[in-house]
This record gives C-alpha cells, sequence and structure tokens, in this order.
C-alpha cells in the first residue's frame, strides 16, 4: 500500500504540532514547508528523532521548496498570522488573504487533485479564499474551526460535570468568531441532553466561553492556541484519509443548506474519502436559524472584503 502524503503549510506553531500529531497517528507521510529557511527543516528533524521514543513510521521531510509537496493527498494550511492579544480574527483578514493566495497557488501547481482544509485566521474567510483560488470541486475545500469549537465546548461540560470528555458530545455551527453559533438543544452527555443537566444560566456561561475559547488561550499567553487546533486538522485528515465518516462541523460550502447561499461557513457534516460528502440540516428553532443568518452574514461580509486582495 502506497502511503499518503500529507502537506502542512506553515511550521509555526499551528503547523508543526499538526505535523507531529499526524506522524504520531501514522496517516502518511508529511511534508512540513515554510518560507522561513531552516524552520521546517529543523522541526522536521526534530520530530523525526522521536519516531523512535513514539513508536512511528512515517518520513517527515521540512523544506522551503514547494516541489516537495508534489502529488499530496491532503494540503493542511497553517500558514498566516495568529492573533496578539487585543486582535480579532478579522484583523489578519488583509495580510492572511494574500499568504493563503499565495500558498493556494502552490497547491494547484503541485497537487492539483488534493484536499486542501484551511486553518488560518479569520477562518471562514480564509476557506472562501482558498476555494476562490483553487478552483478545486467545492467538497475538496474546508476548514477546521467547527472541531475546535466543538472540542471546546465539550471540555468545558465534561469538566463542570465531572464526566469524561468523551461521553460529551456537541455541536456548534456558524463561522469561527465570536457570533459562533453554539447549539445546546443538540448537545448530549452520553446520550442525555445537556439541558437536562445544567441549568440554563450556567449553559450559557460555557457558550460564552466557548465563544472566547480563543482568545483566552492568547490573553494567557500572547499568541494563539495550537494544541487544539491542531487536534482538529489531524481529526479532519483522518476522516478523510481512513475513510471514516467523521460527523463533525467543520467550515463547508453551502447553497440551499440553512439557506445560506452560496459561501463556506461552520456547519455539521460529514467527512470520508470524497471529503465533505454531506451537510447535515439540524431543525433549527428561530432564534438559532437567526443567530446563524448573523454569523454567516459576518463570513460573506468579510468574503465581500477579501476579494479586493485576490
Ligand atoms: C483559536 C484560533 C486558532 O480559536 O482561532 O484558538
Amino acid at each position: 500500500m502506497k502511503r499518503k502524503k500529507i502537506t502542512v503549510a506553515g511550521a509555526g506553531n499551528v503547523g508543526a504540532a499538526t505535523a507531529f500529531m499526524a506522524a504520531q497517528k501514522e496517516l502518511g507521510d508529511i511534508v512540513l514547508v515554510d518560507i522561513v529557511k531552516g524552520l521546517a527543516e529543523g522541526k522536521a528533524l526534530d520530530m523525526s528523532q522521536a519516531s523512535g521514543l513514539c513508536r512511528f513510521d512515517c518520513k517527515i521531510t521540512g523544506t522551503t521548496d514547494w516541489g516537495q509537496t508534489a502529488n499530496s493527498d491532503i494540503v493542511i494550511i497553517t500558514s498566516g498570522l495568529a492573533r496578539k492579544p487585543g486582535m480579532s480574527r478579522d484583523d489578519l483578514l488583509a495580510k492572511n488573504t494574500e499568504i493563503v493566495k499565495s500558498v493556494t497557488g502552490q497547491i494547484v501547481k503541485y497537487s492539483p487533485d488534493c484536499f486542501i482544509i484551511v486553518v488560518c485566521n479569520p477562518l471562514d474567510a480564509m476557506v472562501n479564499a482558498a476555494a476562490m483560488v483553487s478552483g478545486f470541486a467545492k467538497n475538496k475545500v474546508m476548514g477546521m474551526a467547527g472541531a475546535l469549537d466543538t472540542a471546546r465546548f465539550a471540555y468545558f461540560v465534561s469538566e463542570k460535570l465531572g464526566v469524561s470528555v468523551q461521553d460529551v458530545q456537541c455541536v456548534l455551527m456558524g463561522g469561527h468568531g465570536d457570533d459562533m453559533v453554539p447549539l445546546p438543544r443538540f448537545a448530549t452527555v452520553a446520550g442525555r441532553p445537556l439541558t437536562e443537566l445544567l441549568d440554563e444560566k450556567t449553559i450559557d456561561a460555557i457558550v460564552q466561553r466557548t465563544r472566547m475559547g480563543g482568545i483566552e488561550v492568547v490573553n494567557l499567553m500572547g499568541t494563539s492556541a495550537y494544541y487544539a487546533p491542531a487536534a482538529g486538522a489531524v481529526k479532519m485528515a483522518e476522516a478523510i484519509l481512513l475513510d471514516k465518516k467523521t460527523v463533525l462541523p467543520c467550515c463547508a460550502y453551502c447553497d440551499k443548506e440553512y439557506n445560506v447561499g452560496g459561501c463556506f461557513v461552520g456547519v455539521p457534516a460529514v467527512l470520508g474519502a470524497k471529503g465533505v460528502e454531506k451537510v447535515i440540516e439540524l431543525d433549527l428553532n428561530e432564534k438559532e436559524k437567526k443567530d446563524l443568518a448573523v454569523s454567516a452574514g459576518h463570513v460573506k461580509e468579510l468574503v465581500n472584503t477579501l476579494k479586493k486582495f485576490i
């Protein structure tokens, strides 16, 4: 069996964590590519030296040369600026659109049949940019945010209830911003609705902490989170490479779905060998529909703004 090939664009905190987690799961050979000379090479060598201890067999290459990424099955874009305290994700729009445009150009050139998973911010806008620049089929381009945001949501619930996080199932929709739409009505703990286990006030506090999950980390350490974002990206790559049909919220193309009208935005989806195989349509109530429309509207505004940088 030929090993799969995964390229991780960007050897910063998120890129390196993504490459290392993917290696530990033996998802395939990994190419870590960055424009800073020596950075990807050094981190790849360091990870390779850990392989005997962590007991994984895969080749990890670090490079500045996109030629080495040729024929990747999946490219995960982590390149771009990260937030500093006081910044919103939207503040990164102009610079990161330029970076995503350039990276996507290289992806099209060297891996025209790959899946693209975007991780950099503002997430939903960057997914739309990668889709526009690549012209790839819409099921092949997606963004990692819902996996991270639901993981945060589930962790906070598990902490509050004192149960294993593995017994908590959460759903969340909308853009990866302060107006994301956590859906407590659809959250369960070992099959029991969350709304029966915690009072409204406690749930509201968890929802708010989930919305602010990213900035809470930024404010503590001065830069953006990377372990949980990397875990989200690897979960998506694994679903695709192993055709797992994993149900996971991710930034996926929606037209008639939820009346989004032609935009990539966070929704629950089935991820398998064909990428985004299906968008799952939940029966939202009026408030949830309205919140999603607001969040999707915000994403669309950003997409309109970024068009001038493409
Ligand atoms: C976060 C960044 C990665 O939510 O958007 O931590």
